[in-house]
């Protein structure tokens, strides 16, 4: 059976260690949908248009992976895009607390969709994307942790 998998998540924005793990799962399942959720409450520093342009930039490389927007519930747009799993990264133990509560909620609204973990490669365990923000809005250099696309989107944003 054809697996889809959907990794979900606000990417604002892609980070390398986001990138580690969509390069891990694209060799696992048969497809990778990375979903770009629009998460107006995390008020994102790039709009829900930005971030999926940056992340299909950044993905191009893998044919099996599609980048999308969703503005609805995870598990409905996992439904509509006949996916049966949500990839979450776990990254240290302080993941795991919100981990296990968003898996076993969406496990309630959706039995017969799987939560997956993954841990990405050790090096990016610290990453996130408010941190690469605010080392770049402090002029620190950010080169290590996204790609030259997403460098450049960031000061022209900080500019
Ligand atoms: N490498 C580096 N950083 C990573 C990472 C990885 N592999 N995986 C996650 N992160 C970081 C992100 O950069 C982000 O950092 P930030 O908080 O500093 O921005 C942080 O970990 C968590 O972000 P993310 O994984 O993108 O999750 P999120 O909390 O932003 O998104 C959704 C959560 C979108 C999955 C969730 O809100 C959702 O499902 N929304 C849809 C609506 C819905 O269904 N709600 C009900 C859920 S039960």
């Amino acid at each position: 059976m054809k697996k889809t998998a959907v990794y979900p998540g606000t990417f604002d924005p892609i980070t390398n260690g986001h990138t580690d793990l969509i390069e891990r799962a694209s060799r696992l399942f048969d497809k990778v949908i990375v979903a770009v959720a629009a998460n107006p409450g995390k008020q994102p520093m790039f709009s829900q248009d930005e971030r999926v342009y940056l992340a299909t930039q950044v993905l191009s490389h893998l044919d099996n992976v599609k980048v999308s927007g969703f503005g609805t519930l995870l598990v409905d747009y996992v439904r509509e895009q006949k996916a049966s799993v949500i990839l979450r990264g776990l990254r240290a133990v302080s993941d795991f607390e919100y981990e296990f509560q968003l898996a076993g909620m969406n496990r309630r609204l959706a039995p017969d969709v799987e939560t997956i973990f993954m841990t990405p490669a050790e090096q990016y365990a610290y990453i996130s994307s408010s941190l690469v923000k605010e080392i770049a809005v402090l002029g620190g250099q950010v080169d290590e942790f996204v790609h030259t696309e997403v460098m450049a989107a960031l000061s022209d944003r900080i500019s």
